[in-house]
């Protein structure tokens, strides 16, 4: 029987985390796929992150369950005017954000995530690196206005965080009669991160919530994705944990390709049915892999 694996990200339904043997962000699920011992790695989250486990454990088959699971900073990101961009920074090193594809990380010198880009730069800046940053323009946004750094910025957005809006908050805010936090994840747009409490990756966020020990009436709005909400009640039951508002006229902040990790898909993927991660050359995963392995050496 072959050894299967399954890794589910906190975005997808809680019935398929509950299929999973480990939940978690997508800094944690690299580095499980990374130590796993498997034959089978079903990636229950999306195309960049089955790619990431594809590159740093070549020997498993890497199965993603459903073929649309990409990621808009993906497609909105073509790598040929990326490549050109790069160029025009000779100078520069040049740090993305693990939400990118293979063929992208392959012409970075760095990869974050969420969880680490903080430390990552300001390391960099500390040797006195001058820094561009791709694909997030909102992340990288909020970089430079918190830290007062000048990273020239490639453009493209996260479509589910994106539609986090200030004015929306404000209302919300100004019709809480108790206590009112926010947390955001850094993939929303730069306003709303401004009026943030707190401001982290997904496992940030939830850790946030597990210690909080302020008013305990207080409401504390979430500005991520809704379904890291179902892991955040689970662990406290006794707070009042809303989602941050959308902008006006827009009911849904799901990631539409996190959804598609259905209980048919995901099952079928366990069976060795899917959408294997075998197009990627070897070029593309070797030269993927550098800037991987140095951002997990560099935050264990
Ligand atoms: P995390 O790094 O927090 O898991 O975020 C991944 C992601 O896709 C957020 O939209
Ligand atoms: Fe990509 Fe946004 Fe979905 Fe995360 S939530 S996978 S950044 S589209």
């Amino acid at each position: 029987m072959p050894r299967v694996v399954t890794l589910a990200h906190y975005y997808t339904q809680p019935e398929i985390q509950q299929m999973a043997d480990k939940v978690g962000d997508s800094l944690e699920l690299s580095l499980f796929a990374r130590d796993a011992d498997a034959d089978i790695i079903v990636f229950a989250g999306v195309r960049f992150m089955a790619e990431t486990a594809k590159i740093l454990n070549p020997n498993a088959t890497v199965i993603l369950p459903d073929a649309g699971s990409t990621c808009s900073l993906v497609t909105q990101t073509d790598v040929s005017a990326l490549k050109a961009w790069r160029e025009s920074y000779p100078d520069h090193v040049h740090v993305s954000y693990i939400n990118s594809s293979a063929e992208h990380k392959a012409l970075s010198d760095w990869i974050v995530t969420s969880r680490n880009v903080d430390d990552i730069i300001a390391h960099l800046y500390a040797e006195g690196k001058k820094v561009i940053f791709s694909p997030d323009r909102n992340m990288g946004a909020y970089l430079n206005f918190q830290h007062g750094y000048d990273m020239p910025l490639w453009s493209a957005v996260c479509e589910v965080h994106d539609k986090f809006n200030q004015a929306a908050l404000d209302e919300a805010f100004a019709a809480c009669t108790t206590a009112k936090y926010l947390i955001a994840h850094p993939e929303s747009p730069l306003p709303v991160l401004q009026q943030a409490d707190y401001v982290g990756s997904t496992s940030g966020m939830l850790n946030w919530i597990k210690s909080f020990d302020q008013e305990p009436d207080a409401v504390i709005f979430v500005a991520t994705e809704d379904g890291i909400l179902y892991n955040m009640r689970l662990a406290r039951p006794d707070l009042k944990i809303e989602q941050a508002p959308i902008y006006a006229g827009c009911q849904c902040n799901s990631c539409p390709y996190m959804k598609m990790n259905t209980i048919e898909a995901v099952k079928r993927a366990q069976a060795g049915q899917g959408t294997e991660i075998d197009y990627l050359t070897a070029s593309d995963m070797e030269a993927a892999r550098l800037p991987i392995e140095r951002m997990l050496e560099f935050s264990q």
